[in-house]
């Protein structure tokens, strides 16, 4: 039953440092392909599944500017019409020199569609990173389970 499959919470993963590394180089490449031709701000996400799969995003902008899409909710969306739906990770990564690259509103909120305790790493382009769960990075969240609660 889809309710079954859908927001499975794997928690937060201790990742080995390797994957930690490799999911932010995937992020990384991703990023090479961002077409951000009016912001010039370059964005890639890596994704990692259960089943150690890595489905990456870039930002994908538009004439029409509202229509942009962010990397990570390209990514997302990737994995999901590809069958996943399920996620232990996701990494992010920007050409910010001095900051940590961090997901908007819009993205959190596609994250947490999917759990709310599983990790986003937060990078820099020198593959330093803060690592973050959804639930830290969108407190008191609303999602999927609360379209089950009782109602009057
Ligand atoms: N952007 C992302 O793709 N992800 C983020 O986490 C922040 C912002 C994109 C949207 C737009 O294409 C460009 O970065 C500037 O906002």
């Amino acid at each position: 039953m889809d309710q079954v499959k859908f927001n499975m919470d794997h928690g937060p993963q201790h990742l080995s440092e390797e994957t930690v590394k490799m999911l932010i180089q995937r992020s990384q490449g991703a990023k090479e392909q961002a077409y951000c031709r009016y912001s010039n701000f370059r964005v890639g996400a890596a994704l990692l599944t259960p089943d150690n799969r890595v489905i990456t995003g870039c930002n994908v902008e538009n004439a029409c500017y509202n229509l942009g899409v962010c990397a990570e909710r390209n990514a997302i969306a990737k994995a999901v019409s590809e069958g996943h739906r399920s996620f232990k990770a996701i990494a992010i990564s920007s050409d910010m020199s001095k900051e940590f690259i961090s997901p908007c509103g819009g993205c959190r909120q596609f994250m947490r569609e999917f759990g709310s305790n599983w990790d986003v790493f937060l990078t820099k382009p020198d593959g330093s990173y803060q690592r973050m769960t959804v639930d830290q990075l969108l407190p008191f969240g609303f999602g999927p389970e609360q379209l089950h609660e009782e109602r009057v």
